[in-house]
């Protein structure tokens, strides 16, 4: 099995809140170290457009957001970290699938039927107020997520039936442009719900959010922070009464931020009727051990801009390394294409001769090497010295087909936890990537 790819977005369309924090920030920035993984994480700003019309709050939010998950430890050198809106090839590709998404598919998307069927029920005209955005809003994301060709998509259960969508227009493109050749230009992903990762409640108990208004702001102020854990809800036992744990906003929070002998302790103190007061100090400590120094870092960022800026358009560049190319080939598929081009047998050759190249050789010291080179005589890829030229053609191999888990940590590339290969002077990552990709379109 070749490196996964896990891709998601993220609206900016607010301020992030503990629940941002425990389900979505903290994991993925976990889920990010492990080798394996490719992990693509974007900011949906494009996304936000549809419900934030206030360009202020969709900037600050994008500040916001962007500074949250540096904050947070994710690294931009480990993965791919961009802003939606920087990169032109998707609502390029949003254009190219939405002749091919079914109208009727669209029209029973849980967000846009939501907003018609209130209109109905309000005696309005069905469509009032609903902008084609809002319609177009799951092409917009089947152009997220095909692009990267990503594997994985983590998301809440309300964004499932939008990776069903993007599986199907994806599936119709392979069908009606992919055929003839064999060739399945995109991914079909698959919805990733961690069912490990914890809903926080709010304030008032509900699920937190920001439609309920019962947040707690990521990075409040310390003061801040305390006054809102004193204000979450509690029942009317005194110190001194047992307290359940049971449907408990305050152990819930407390949980998802201890460890598991930590959390049994504090179950422990609420059977032994600890006073409200006392178990929101305990919260509040807790939470703030574990945000203080990610709180710290923040505020430096956000102080930034312009740093941030400079990580996004960074990013962009390198998710355009896979976007451009890619995108060019789609264009070419659906006949929007340079019209002194041939069709049919002279058209694959020429796309064959434009491959990178593995080539295998023999140093003085006797050991088997293999390069990896691109269309253009640049150097990608040299790997160290393998004992036999059938362990190197393995390793060759098993990068052409994608088979085995492939991993980039700093200029080494691994494979099933051997070191491969290094990066040629001045290579990224991402270009390697992009390389290898054009490997995964040929015929098997
Ligand atoms: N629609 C997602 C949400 O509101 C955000 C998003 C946009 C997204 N594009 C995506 C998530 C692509 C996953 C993949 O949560």
């Amino acid at each position: 099995m070749s490196a996964t790819r896990v891709l998601t977005g993220i609206t900016t369309s607010g301020t992030p809140h503990l629940g941002n924090y425990a389900g979505a920030i903290r994991p993925a920035v976990a889920a990010s170290r492990r080798p394996g993984v490719e992990s693509f994480y974007f900011l949906a700003d494009y996304h936000a457009l549809i419900k934030v019309q206030d360009p202020a709050r969709v900037q600050r939010s994008t500040l916001e957001i962007a500074a949250s998950w540096l904050a947070c430890g994710l690294d931009p050198d480990q993965v791919w970290f961009y802003r939606q809106s920087d990169i032109p090839e998707i609502p390029e590709l949003t254009w190219l699938l939405t002749c091919v998404a079914g109208k009727g598919l669209l029209n029973r998307a849980h967000a846009y039927k939501a907003a018609v069927d209130k209109n109905t029920e309000a005696g309005e005209d069905p469509d009032a107020g609903v902008t084609a955005g809002l319609f177009m809003y799951p092409v917009l994301m089947a152009a997220d997520i095909l692009m990267f060709r990503a594997h994985l998509v983590p998301v809440g259960r309300d964004q499932v039936q939008h990776i069903e969508m993007a599986r199907d227009f994806g599936a119709r493109f392979n069908h009606l442009y992919g055929e003839p050749e064999g060739r399945q230009y995109f991914v079909l992903p698959e919805a990733a719900i961690e069912e490990n990762v914890a809903t926080l409640p709010g304030l008032d108990g509900r699920k937190m959010s920001k439609s309920y208004d019962n947040t707690i702001p990521l990075f409040a102020p310390r003061e801040q922070l305390r006054k809102l854990v004193f204000s979450i809800k509690t029942d009317s036992r005194g110190p001194g009464e047992p307290k359940d744990t049971e449907g408990s906003a305050l152990f819930q929070l407390y949980q998802a931020f201890a460890a598991p002998e930590h959390a049994a302790a504090f179950a422990r103190a609420f059977a032994d009727g600890i006073g409200w007061g006392e178990a929101k100090q305990a919260l509040f400590e807790q939470l703030d051990a574990e945000l203080a120094p990610l709180r710290e870092k923040y505020e430096a960022l956000i102080a930034r801009p312009d740093h941030i800026e400079q990580v996004l358009l960074a990013g962009a560049e390198k998710a355009r390394r896979i976007a451009t190319p890619f995108m060019g080939e789609l264009r070419r598929a659906v006949g929007l294409r340079d019209l002194r081009e041939q069709h049919g047998a002279r058209t694959a050759a020429r796309a064959k001769a434009a491959l990178p190249v593995f080539k295998q050789y023999r140093e003085a010291d006797g050991r088997f090497h293999f390069k990896l080179v691109d269309a253009g005589g640049r150097e990608l890829l040299v790997s160290p010295g393998f004992a036999s030229p059938r362990e190197a053609g393995q390793a060759v191999a098993a990068l052409k087909a994608g088979t085995g888990a492939r991993a980039f940590r700093g200029d080494a590339l691994w494979l099933d936890e051997a070191e491969v290969a290094r990066l040629a002077p001045g290579i990224e990552a991402g270009d390697v990537i992009a390389a290898l990709e054009a490997f995964a379109g040929e015929d098997a």
